[in-house]
């Protein structure tokens, strides 16, 4: 029988450049659509596949995470004295999570990030969940990749088809066959790939189930692609001991990581929000209107 999936990792240790200037003093995982932090999305996938426990890596300027999740009483009193119930329970759905916290104390990259949970970890198969990508789907992703291993017992990687001028962004698998409806065995995972070297559009996007071997490969790990220690070349490396498999995900996939990313996932998720939906939608209705018979964005040159 297959050991139950119950840890989860979430690095939140990176400095959130693109973000800038707002990630300066507060983490980018912190940013909310509409109302809702983008790292409580995360969780509550998590928690939706059946994930136990939780250990997020964090750096300078993440204070704000630990608080987020924890209890506040004084807020919790003031919505109670007036009533306010429905607010007390979006403010209580934060709290009673099992939640771990440790520090990467220098952000060396993602593979690195995840070394800091080795001791979290221990011997078991384990998921790291991406704070910049939401996932929607029927099935969370996370069980997705959990309903594959309790068939195969090996390592997943979430992909999805990107396109071709977009896989110097991605780390990119060079597929080898079909071995399920959405698994794929996998030849070489290679990150950020010149586009005209990608072996596929298929790119890893933010959800990985590992099995615990891949420790010892972090912590022997030399930095990769922009110097950092890339998690992309230890599954590459695992990939040679151990089978590696591909799944690709067909749901939808917001990235919230980037800029325009995170501005049309804010517009979809308030189109889809109780209380905005529909001022929300006359209003673009409206903007469009506005912008109709508008010369056509000039693109910029790269
Ligand atoms: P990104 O490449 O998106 O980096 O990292 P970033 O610093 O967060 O953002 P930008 O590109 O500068 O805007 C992918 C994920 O890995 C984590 C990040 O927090 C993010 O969730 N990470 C990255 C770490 O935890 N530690 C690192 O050393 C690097």
């Amino acid at each position: 029988m297959a050991q139950k999936v119950r840890k989860a990792i979430i690095p939140a240790a990176g400095l959130g450049t693109r973000f800038l200037p707002a990630t300066k003093a507060m983490p980018k995982e912190m940013i909310p659509i509409v109302d809702k932090p983008t790292i409580q999305f995360i969780i509550e996938e998590a928690l939706a596949s059946g994930i136990e426990d939780i250990l997020i890596v964090t750096g300078k300027a993440k204070r704000s995470i630990e608080d987020h999740f924890d209890a506040n009483v004084e807020l919790e009193q003031n919505l109670k004295e007036k009533g306010k119930n429905e607010l007390l329970k979006l403010v209580e759905e934060t709290t009673g999570i099992n939640l771990h916290f440790i520090r990467q104390s220098y952000p060396l990259g993602l593979g690195h990030a995840v070394l800091q949970a080795k001791a979290f970890v221990g011997n078991e198969p384990f998921i790291v969940m991406l704070g910049d990508d939401l996932m929607e789907d029927d099935v969370p992703l996370t069980k997705q990749l959990i309903n594959d291993y309790e068939k195969t017992h090996a390592s997943t990687i979430a992909v999805m088809q990107v396109p071709k001028e977009d896989t110097d962004k991605y780390g990119i698998i060079k597929p080898s066959g079909k071995v399920d409806k959405n698994l794929y065995n996998v030849e070489a995972f290679v990150e950020k790939p010149k586009v005209e070297d990608a072996p596929s559009d298929l790119a890893i996007i933010g959800r990985y189930l590992l099995t615990p071997e891949i420790f010892e490969i972090l912590a022997s790990q030399k930095p990769g692609a922009g110097n950092e220690i890339q998690l992309t070349d230890a599954i590459e490396s695992l990939n040679k001991i151990q089978r590696v498999f591909a799944h690709e995900f067909k749901g939808k996939r917001f990235d919230v990581g980037d800029k325009f990313g995170y501005m049309k996932t804010s517009i979809e998720y308030s189109l889809a929000h109780p209380d905005l939906k529909d001022e929300m939608r006359d209003y673009l209705i409206e903007l469009g209107k506005q912008l109709e018979g508008k010369k056509p964005a000039v693109k910029k040159e790269k």
